[in-house]
């Protein structure tokens, strides 16, 4: 019994041993399809306590799947969707760039891929700022 109980344990462990890296490196080879951008049309005011920190350069906020920053340049709007495996980008305003926190992923500020596993630009949005009102399309 006893030996019995080591052979189906022994198995059991170096099954596992097969079969997760190879979990793992499928998951990470396929990368599935591009996560996609959404199309938008929306407007931020300026002036609103919610989004008074977009008035210092620098500074960026979330809305609708977008993320808006304030930089030396103006404002800019890109998809905040990584396209790599989708998750959320942030701007790095010692860099002017945007990185994926999860893989590695570098973007410009016009969204072109810098560095990394990301395989197509994010999505860039027109921003027009009439007075305290930024709208944001595409
Ligand atoms: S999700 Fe992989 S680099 Fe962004």
């Amino acid at each position: 019994m006893k030996r019995r109980k080591f052979i189906i344990k022994s198995g059991a462990i170096v099954g596992l041993a097969v079969v997760a890296p190879s979990l793992f490196l499928e998951s990470c080879a396929k990368g599935g399809a591009s996560p996609s951008a959404p199309n938008v049309n929306f407007k931020i005011d300026l002036s609103s306590a919610q989004y008074q920190s977009l008035n210092t350069v620098g500074n960026y906020i979330y809305k609708n799947n977008v993320i808006v920053v304030n930089t030396t340049q103006g404002f800019i709007a890109l998809s905040k969707i990584c396209t790599h495996q989708g998750c959320t980008v942030a701007y790095n305003r010692n860099a002017n760039d945007l990185q994926c926190p999860c893989h590695g992923a570098v973007y410009n500020d016009s969204g072109k891929v810098m560095g990394g596993p990301a395989p197509t630009p994010l999505k860039k949005y027109s921003v027009v700022k009439n007075g305290n009102i930024l709208a944001i399309k595409g």
